[in-house]
């Protein structure tokens, strides 16, 4: 699969449970993203949903059996394994990925999954319980040991009644994670703590002082260092997204409470990636009530906020930190300052000036800075934008810990 192009063959395998509801949405959506999709069922699936609705929308005749005459006469499972531009399997039950993670292959879907050297994508979906089991984690981590690609679970309600992590990716999350390029860093085994988002910054009980920060790029930071195998926290300010399955959010308002809720993880982070369009100010005093309107005019005192980034960077046993500087002029010049003052090992940069980039935009361009060189990563997509990013901060990283004392 090319990094840029969304996948035109795409074999989508239904396991059984009670998500393969979702499948049907999903054949509907990977086709408006312009994709062939071809489905193969096992047994179990087959008591969930019909393959004749997924006939019907998938617009290609439903494949399960292993030992059928008729369809091994016809594009046989060696063709079919061939075929495929990328599997992937949503949902994926715990059986299915045992199995899996053993190289079974007693059904139709695990034999093509072994026969085929496509990238695999797995979207699981099962009781929270049965997500969290040793055996079911030892299989997934055997798994993404050996390339595939998780996608999720989600949080939330389940079927079973209970609520935790184990519910199946909404099918729009399935076809973006589709989109994204693979990722080439290895943040396995470290945790990576993010902030995201604006503050919000109380005048009264009715009104703040904000900025336009939508949080999209932190939240694909989020993503992208999940997707390379971290353990991710993000801190985010009010934003209007869900955060990325799987990793932890911890949702703050003010700057002092961002301050606080970094402050209380950075213990165990290894880097810190600080995207938030942190509130340089704040009103020094909080009024009780609505501050009513008069005929004359307001004058607000303003006094700074916790450095939130300098404050991490300072830290003894501090993470590979990293900032952002949000710049409208002499960015490079701004941006390296920033770096030297705050003492990062990283800074990524962008104007913040050009409509379409920066705040509450898809898309954004970055400078990153460090000691003795700087990288220009192009305008694109901020989910696109983000693994470029996480992969040069991994790599970064890795040089650090392998030769401590060099830039
Ligand atoms: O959220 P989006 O709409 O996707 O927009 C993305 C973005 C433009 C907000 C993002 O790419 C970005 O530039 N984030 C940093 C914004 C910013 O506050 O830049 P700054 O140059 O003012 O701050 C420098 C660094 O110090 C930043 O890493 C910031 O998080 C940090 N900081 C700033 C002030 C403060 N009190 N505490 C901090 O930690």
């Amino acid at each position: 699969m090319t990094p840029t192009a969304f996948p035109q063959r795409i074999l989508l395998g239904v396991t059984g449970g009670i998500a393969a509801y979702k499948s049907a949405e999903l054949v509907r959506r990977l086709r408006d993203a312009g994709a062939e999709v071809q489905v193969v069922m096992t047994d179990a699936a087959t008591a969930f949903i019909t393959p004749m609705t997924l006939q019907a929308l998938s617009g290609r005749p439903v494949r399960s059996g292993l030992m059928d005459p008729q369809a091994e006469a016809a594009m046989g499972h060696i063709e079919l394994a061939r075929w495929a531009e990328c599997i992937l399997i949503a949902p994926a039950s715990a059986d299915f990925l045992a199995r899996l993670a053993h190289g079974l292959a007693n059904d139709l879907l695990s034999t093509l999954c072994l026969a085929s050297e496509a990238p695999l994508f797995l979207a699981p979906a099962m009781n929270r319980v049965m997500w969290q089991h040793p055996a079911t984690r030892a299989n997934c981590a055997l798994l993404a040991s050996r390339g595939a690609t998780l996608l999720g679970p989600a949080e939330g309600g389940q079927a079973c009644g209970e609520t935790g992590l184990g519910r199946m990716l909404e099918p729009n999350d399935l076809v973006r994670a589709l989109a994204t390029p693979p990722i080439r860093a290895d943040l396995r085994g470290l945790t990576v703590l993010i902030t995201a988002g604006p503050t919000r910054e109380p005048l009264d009980p009715v009104r703040f002082l904000t900025n336009r920060s939508s949080g999209k790029m932190g939240y694909a930071v989020a993503h992208a260092a999940q997707a390379a195998g971290a353990r991710v926290i993000l801190v985010s300010g009010p934003v209007h997204l869900d955060p990325p399955p799987g990793v932890t959010c911890l949702r703050v308002e003010r700057a002092e409470e961002m301050r606080a809720a970094v402050m209380a993880q950075v213990d165990g982070a290894d880097v810190f990636i600080a995207t938030a369009a942190v509130a340089d100010y704040r009103p020094a005093a909080q009024a009780t009530g609505k501050i009513k309107k008069t005929d004359g005019a307001l004058s607000l005192i303003l006094e700074p906020t916790p450095d939130i980034l300098a404050e991490v960077a300072a830290l003894p046993q501090r993470p590979f930190t990293v900032g952002f500087a949000a710049e409208t002029e002499r960015m490079a010049e701004y941006a390296e300052d920033k770096r030297r003052r705050k003492n990062l090992d990283l800074i990524a940069a962008n104007r913040v000036d050009d409509r379409g980039m920066g705040f509450d935009s898809d898309d954004n361009a970055l400078t990153v800075f460090w000691e003795g060189g700087s990288q220009a990563l192009p305008r694109q997509p901020k989910t696109r934008l983000a693994v470029a990013l996480v992969e040069l901060i991994a790599e970064h990283l890795h040089r650090s810990r392998a030769a401590p004392d060099q830039p």
